[in-house]
């Protein structure tokens, strides 16, 4: 058997987090990309020298792209995690990283072009809908191979918060969030249930409230508490959730940020986009859209988000067009 490789391009608290869970969980061999020299080696080979107490007989190994070849060894994965970029500093929201980031998905989507046209792909970098927009501009690549990290986060945080406050399981604690990765996304209640309980039968409507405000607001919170950059931990199994779907071909069915076309495009009023919706993910990345009936309150808040992911992508489209040449 040929063991699997995923390439993770930055190798910042996410992107380390990340390569140690895909290993932890042995789904293959994880090559780590950085732009700072030494960190993507030190990171890589700090992780590879626990193996023998993980029990992986992996390789993971660190290059840096201060010198651009170096990307060629990203050639022919199977999986490549993008999580290059700046993270936020308390007072941020995700869109102000935009300029920055948009620069570094050009490079990044420039040698996944060249080296790995052929790979399905997560995009972390945030605003993550809108970098999977660009990422996908830039390399061309179909778009049913690219998904954007948001809900597959938000809804475990917003998970994590119902079976806190219900005292349950948090196994038993279904739950999602759709719409776009920033403040406007949709923690989804009439779906969300415990076993199959509908919450709202479970809780009081302010209850519901307040943690469906405290899921919107997770990333900051945790930015708030430690300034110097974003959350980690609960990004990185995130990640490695949807990653290992496509490598074990689990067919989950995860809310990701995904490119909306078609008929879903007119179910859900945006269209060739990327936002966060139910996806099944698989080894062909994107194998399902799951079009969900709105009510008119929620249709509402599922507007709001629509609109604040429109505007962003139009940003893309500004900035390819004064950088087209
Ligand atoms: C968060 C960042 C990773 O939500 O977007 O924590």
């Amino acid at each position: 058997m040929v063991r699997k490789k995923i390439s993770v391009i930055g190798a910042g608290n996410v992107g380390a987090t990340v390569a140690q869970f895909l290993a932890a969980k042995q789904l293959g061999d994880v090559y780590l990309f950085d732009v700072v020299d030494g960190i993507p080696e030190g990171k890589a080979l700090d992780i590879q020298e626990g193996a023998p107490h993980w029990r992986y007989d992996l390789d993971v190994i660190g290059f840096s792209t201060s010198d651009e070849t170096k990307y060629k060894n990203m050639e022919d994965s199977d999986v490549i995690v993008v999580t290059a970029g700046l993270a936020r500093k308390p007072g941020m929201s995700r869109d102000d990283l935009f300029d920055k980031n948009v620069e570094i998905i050009s490079d990044v989507s420039r040698n996944i072009r060249k080296y790995s046209p052929d790979s399905i792909i997560v995009v972390v970098s945030n605003p993550a809908d809108i970098m999977a927009y660009a990422l996908q501009k830039f390399t061309g690549i179909d778009p049913s191979k690219i998904m954007g990290l948001g809900g597959s986060l938000d809804s475990s945080r917003f998970r994590t918060f119902l079976a806190k406050e219900l005292n349950v399981s948090v196994e038993d604690v279904n739950a999602f969030v759709i719409g776009g990765h920033g403040d406007d996304m949709v923690p989804f209640i009439r779906y969300s249930s415990v076993a199959g309980i509908p919450i709202e039968n479970l809780l009081s409507k302010e209850k519901i409230e307040e943690i469906v405000k405290r899921t919107r607001f997770g990333g900051g919170e945790i930015v708030n508490y430690l300034k110097t950059g974003s959350a980690f931990y609960a990004p990185g199994i995130s990640i490695t959730a949807m990653v290992e779907s496509v490598i074990m071909d689990k067919k989950r069915v995860i809310p990701c940020a995904a490119y909306i076309t078609g008929k879903h495009a007119d179910h859900y009023g945006i269209r060739d986009k990327f936002i966060g919706v139910p996806i099944k993910i698989g080894e062909n990345g994107v194998e399902q859209i799951y079009d969900i009936d709105f009510r008119p309150d929620e249709l509402e808040l599922w507007k709001k988000s629509v609109a604040s992911v429109e505007a962003s992508s139009k940003k893309v489209d500004e900035w390819i067009t004064k950088h087209a040449h």
